[in-house]
């Protein structure tokens, strides 16, 4: 069986990996993890573009050789790769021998057949894109249409690729193959750039050395592009006999930058070697954050080691395929991926788990069985529906329309626990429905961490673990939604935590004071009265005390002592019509029984007594 070939472009090595790297790489290992998961045997290849002059020039600046530079830089992508646990079955860099020799080789067998020549070069040259632009591409200001950079004019004797040969093949292809180049807007530009007409590319260097020699002419060396784009097979074997079994690739990813080396010049390349054309070159767009474009002297580069050291790997993963349609631009905001967090992650996703195994560890002893009959099988179509809905978002890799399929059924699931009501059912001990309740929820959630899997691998091995089954299941199992006969079920923690902002915060203590409020019933269980003063003199040795004699209607005055020492004095209060409390328990202060307590406006320096406008009846109430 052929094995379906994934591959991410290879990363240049003067730079330390960016989000930009992670967001590539992260699209090919989800389908990668998709395509195991349907029972495909999957190559996926990732690695590091190491040779030319932008590379030497890095290198030069930090005192290196430009091996040693790239020696330095690789292992910062394998280390990133471990840690965001991408799946790559095989890292390639093109400074390995066989690489060199698999380019020279290729170099070599296009030269024989004739279609690449030697010549003279002269041209608009951009260093950090490592590419030739033509005058209409770069306007007035010569700068780079890409990076917009000031651009360098290069001469050079140069050998040259005979891409102008290929136009009408490429339109041919183009036409009979519509999803070669995806998203669809990518395609028309594609093909509008091939029917404006193709210059022959130059293909070598000789102002520099960092790079493969032409193998019988060593004053050149190959074009990093040539080199680069060559990875995809050198990786596999090289020659036709030997990589059958993984070529052509199914999918290169890209980004748009990039998008017409690997759906121009490749696909030329490639009919030139006589080698069969890749199935599809499928293109992201560009991340910026928080609305600027990414740059070392804006100092706003994301690290991705830095967000999964703050973060869920996966809530990161989950981010950056959620947030953005994939083709499109996107901007990596640090609040919205907490937003991510909170909203999906922790109160759809996170929530339906911990409620359901809460239900069933309480309810059945966390033991599922499944029923004699299922009377209720929505869940189980709705997968079915949900699965298909997915197939369809990844055949177009739309990795946010997956998602937004696989949260509405899990939202559907939270809302059929709203409906059934399995405490109620308990608590009226109808014990069948509640067993079949149970056992479905337990269904959906087995549905839920297959088809998650590829997407938030880590929450659904937990969750697997916690639903006890194993690992590695193919979707066939997933959808086979009532093959469990019984398992009993464990929590263990939270898929998600939800992480506390400033925002958060002052919710939370909005919603605490909310809380706190009362009902109308409550305030008058307070019984407030009017009150005359009859009496007023100071608590012997106290510094604050007062003790009052009050008229509050009743046969006999009440005694009430208050802490009013500094504020009146005793005379001022005779006479004034003040309000207490009047259903207060009495309490002892200073040795004297005080029963009731006034009512006194204070603001951290005065106080003043709560009294009333005109003189009522002592005793009148208060409403
Ligand atoms: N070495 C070439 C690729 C050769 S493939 C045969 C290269 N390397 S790169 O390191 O500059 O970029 C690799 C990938 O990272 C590209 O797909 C590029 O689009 C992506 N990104 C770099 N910065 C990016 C963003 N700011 N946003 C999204 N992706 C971007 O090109």
């Amino acid at each position: 069986m052929k094995k379906h070939y994934i591959t991410t472009p290879i990363y240049y090595v003067n730079d330390v990996p960016h989000i930009g790297h992670s967001y590539t790489t992260l699209a090919a290992d989800t389908l990668a993890r998709y395509r195991r998961l349907l029972g495909d045997e999957v190559f996926f290849l990732t690695g590091t573009d190491e040779h030319g002059q932008k590379i030497q020039k890095a290198a030069k600046q930090q005192g290196l050789s430009p091996k040693q530079l790239a020696d330095r830089v690789v292992e910062n992508f394998k280390k990133l790769w471990v840690k965001l646990d991408i799946t790559n079955n095989y890292f390639i860099r093109t400074t390995n021998e066989n690489h060199k020799k698999c380019v020279q080789e290729a170099f070599e067998y296009i030269y024989k057949k004739g279609d690449i020549y030697k010549g003279e070069y002269e041209g608009w040259y951009c260093i950090p894109c490592e590419s030739y632009y033509s005058e209409i591409e770069i306007g007035e200001d010569k700068t780079c249409p890409v990076c917009g950079r000031k651009l360098d004019l290069v001469k050079e004797e140069s050998y040259f690729f005979k891409l102008s040969a290929y136009q009408d093949r490429l339109l041919d292809f183009y036409n009979k193959h519509p999803d070669f180049v995806l998203p669809q807007s990518r395609y028309n530009e594609i093909k509008s750039f091939v029917n404006m007409g193709l210059k022959d590319l130059s293909i070598t260097r000789t102002s520099f050395d960092w790079g493969i020699p032409v193998p019988f002419d060593d004053k050149h060396v190959i074009y990093v592009w040539f080199d680069a784009l060559l990875n995809y097979v050198s990786a596999i074997g090289c020659k036709k006999g030997e990589f059958n079994s993984i070529w052509p690739a199914d999918v290169h990813f890209v980004g748009k930058d990039i998008l017409r080396f690997h759906a121009v010049y490749w696909p030329a390349f490639l009919m030139a070697l006589d080698i069969e054309l890749p199935k599809h070159v499928v293109a992201h767009g560009w991340w910026t954050v928080d609305g600027k474009k990414m740059s070392k002297s804006l100092g706003n580069v994301v690290d991705p080691n830095e967000m999964i050291e703050k973060y869920p790997r996966d809530a990161y993963r989950y981010f950056l395929l959620r947030n953005v349609p994939f083709g499109l631009d996107g901007d990596f905001s640090e609040s919205e991926l907490i937003e991510r967090i909170n909203s999906d992650l922790v109160n759809d996703f996170g929530n339906l788990l911990n409620r359901s195994l809460t239900m069933m560890e309480k309810y059945s002893g966390g033991i599922i069985e499944r029923p004699e009959a299922i009377e209720d099988d929505t869940l189980s179509t709705s997968a079915k529906d949900t699965f298909d809905k997915v197939k369809k978002d990844l055949e177009v890799f739309r990795f946010d329309e997956a998602l937004i399929d696989i949260f509405e059924y899990i939202r559907k699931v939270n809302k059929y626990i709203t409906e059934k009501e399995p405490w109620s059912l308990k608590k009226a001990k109808k014990e069948d429905e509640l067993k079949e309740v149970l056992y479905n929820i337990y269904a959906a959630l087995k549905f839920i961490s297959g088809v998650i899997s590829p997407f938030l691998p880590d929450a659904a091995s937990k969750m697997q673990k916690m639903l006890a089954i194993d690992k590695n299941h193919k979707i066939d199992f997933y959808l086979d939604f009532y093959n469990i006969e019984k398992a009993t079920v464990k929590k263990e923690g939270m898929l998600f935590e939800r992480i506390e902002t400033e925002k958060s915060k002052e919710e939370k203590t909005e919603k605490k004071e909310e809380d706190k409020r009362i009902s109308i019933d409550e305030f008058f269980n307070v019984k407030l009265k009017v009150a005359k003063v009859l009496e007023a003199e100071s608590v012997e040795k106290s510094r604050k005390l007062l003790k009052l004699k009050i008229d509050i209607g009743e046969k006999k005055p009440r005694t009430l002592v208050a802490g009013l020492k500094e504020f009146y004095k005793p005379e001022e209060l005779v006479g004034k019509y003040i309000i207490v409390v009047a259903n207060l328990k009495p309490a002892k202060l200073m040795g004297i029984e005080s029963n009731g307590m006034l009512l006194a406006a204070k603001d951290g320096e005065n106080l003043a007594l709560l009294t009333v406008e005109k003189p009522v009846k002592p005793g009148a109430s208060i409403s």
